[in-house]
């Protein structure tokens, strides 16, 4: 039946904040080592950067990008990757069991973020070192100069300094898997003591302590809880991180899963806030998604996780994307943009080849993978103003398989409206971008959008995204398999949009 929407222009969810659409890249298989950098490659520039690469992550529109980690900062000493590269030691590596040569270290990604006019987003190591060593590295970075630690940038040939703004203190330290993990109640006062002399050297930057590593963990909930209670006065950000997977093969329930993490966002608000209010405080703690995709094949499968004899830049993780990943990643998007007025930051982890939109052979070509293009939609044309849509879908039943915590976990979602859609408008332009999913494998979706005190609109543009194959792949050979189409038939009135949604496609159409 007809799937019916309303937009209201005064009926809005919230503005989004430049750095909802961020990204990732950690010290971790072929994302640094073989990916933005390869010095030698036909693409390099003098500094190692690849410039086929940089094209890419242009036309993907990251806003932010968060680094060195991910579970490797919590064994990093970034003093290894500073200062003149043949003096700079090789380390192993205890997170992704490599060797990481320190070749590329933070003046290098800062240098890389300016060149690709991205924001840097830096994470402290909470694991084997604490405040000290977080502090050092907001002086190295952000003091103007006159301290040790200063002056070191400049003697390294970086005379300005990098001014990063947004720290995450630490990464993912509930969970076991983490070099030296904490209780919340560890790395709440770790945090905090961190957070006090990062902000005491630099009061203009911003903080996001670590929240669970995912919505399953067992300490869920409390975690968030102990950890604000400690830092809530000295952070801005509460982060969150969630990978979709299909573990399961099972399609529903793999792209109804976004729906799941709609409710982890709301439930965390809910936990920041009622830790606000027991502080008598109206401060809002912000959410920072510093970690969100699909991911499975290449997560408990140890072969493709960890590779014998120390490598360095092993081909770990490299998830091949299909066309159903891109529908499940286009719900989480839609996730994202639905909740832009408590979620103001999110990374996609992650960039290059490690489960990432943009793979590349080492010494050979970049492509983009299946999840590039709705990231790519969303970064572009879904900045603005969030319009709280009013959906009558038809419903189906799922039950979503997600095997992290002490017991396989199997999410009962009795009614997933088989359309998930979110709207933006732009305030500058008026233009509306309507982002639709539609979940139905077989069927396509006749769609109604009634817009409310709009004017009359034209149609700008309709993409979709489908594929005939739902485990098709973009792949060296083939790197245009799965890409936009144009989306016909769109019809518009003075106050409606009509439209039909082919079967499992993702869409966008903008008016204005
Ligand atoms: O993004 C890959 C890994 O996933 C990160 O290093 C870690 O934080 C998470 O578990």
């Amino acid at each position: 039946r007809k799937v019916s929407v309303v937009l209201n222009s005064q009926a809005v969810i919230g503005d989004t904040d430049p750095r909802l659409f961020g990204a990732f890249v950690e010290h971790l298989g072929r994302c640094v080592y073989g990916g933005i950098y390869e010095p030698g490659h036909p693409t390099a520039d003098e500094q190692g950067f690849r410039h086929d690469v940089l094209e890419l992550v242009r036309e993907l529109a990251p806003t932010i990008m968060r680094y060195p980690g991910g579970n490797f900062v919590s064994g990093y000493n970034w003093e290894d990757a500073v200062g003149p590269v043949d003096k700079r030691p090789r380390r192993l590596d205890l997170a992704w069991m490599s060797t990481e040569p320190n070749t590329f270290g933070t003046n290098e990604f800062i240098d890389w973020c300016r060149l690709a006019d991205i924001e840097p987003m830096l994470a402290v190591n909470l694991g084997t070192r604490a405040g000290d060593a977080a502090r050092n590295l907001v002086e190295y970075c952000n003091h103007p100069g006159g301290t040790a630690w200063s002056d070191l940038r400049k003697e390294h040939g970086w005379e300005k300094p990098h001014n990063v703004k947004f720290w995450c203190l630490g990464n993912e330290m509930d969970g076991p898997w983490q070099m030296e993990m904490k209780t919340a109640e560890e790395y709440g006062r770790i945090a905090t003591e961190a957070a006090k002399m990062m902000k005491w050297i630099d009061p203009s930057i911003e903080l996001a302590a670590c929240g669970s590593s995912g919505r399953n963990m067992p300490t869920f909930g409390a975690w968030e809880d102990t950890v604000l209670q400690h830092t809530f006065p000295h952070v801005e950000w509460i982060s969150l991180h969630t990978y979709v997977n299909n573990y399961a093969g099972d399609t529903p329930a793999m792209l109804a899963s976004p729906d799941l993490m709609d409710g982890f966002i709301e439930e965390v608000v809910a936990i920041a806030d009622s830790v606000a209010a027991r502080a008598h405080s109206s401060k809002r703690i912000m959410l920072s998604f510093d970690e969100w995709n699909v991911w499975y094949r290449t997560r408990r499968n140890k072969a493709e996780r960890v590779k014998p004899g120390w490598p360095v830049a092993p081909e770990i993780l490299e998830e091949i994307y299909t066309m159903e990943d891109a529908l499940a990643f286009g719900g989480m998007c839609l996730s994202l943009l639905n909740h832009a007025d408590r979620v103001k930051c999110a990374c996609l982890a992650q960039l290059v080849n490690v489960i990432a939109p943009i793979m590349t052979e080492t010494g050979g070509p970049a492509w983009r993978q299946t999840i590039f293009f709705p990231f790519a939609q969303m970064s572009h044309f879904g900045r603005g103003r969030v319009l709280r849509a009013e959906v009558d879908s038809p419903t189906y039943a799922a039950s979503y398989f997600d095997p992290r915590g002490k017991d396989d976990l199997y999410f009962p979602m009795p009614a997933v409206p088989y359309l998930k859609m979110a709207a933006v408008e732009d305030p500058e332009t008026g233009a509306v971008t309507i982002f639709a999913l539609n979940r139905h494998l077989e069927e396509s979706m006749p769609l109604d959008v009634a817009l409310k005190d709009f004017g009359t609109p034209s149609l700008i543009e309709a993409l979709q995204l489908r594929h005939d194959d739902l485990k098709a792949t973009n792949t060296k050979a083939h790197p245009d398999e799965v890409a936009p189409t144009a989306l016909t038939g769109v019809s518009l009135s003075a106050d409606r949009i009509q439209a039909t949604l082919a079967p499992a496609s993702w869409n966008m159409i903008r008016v204005g």
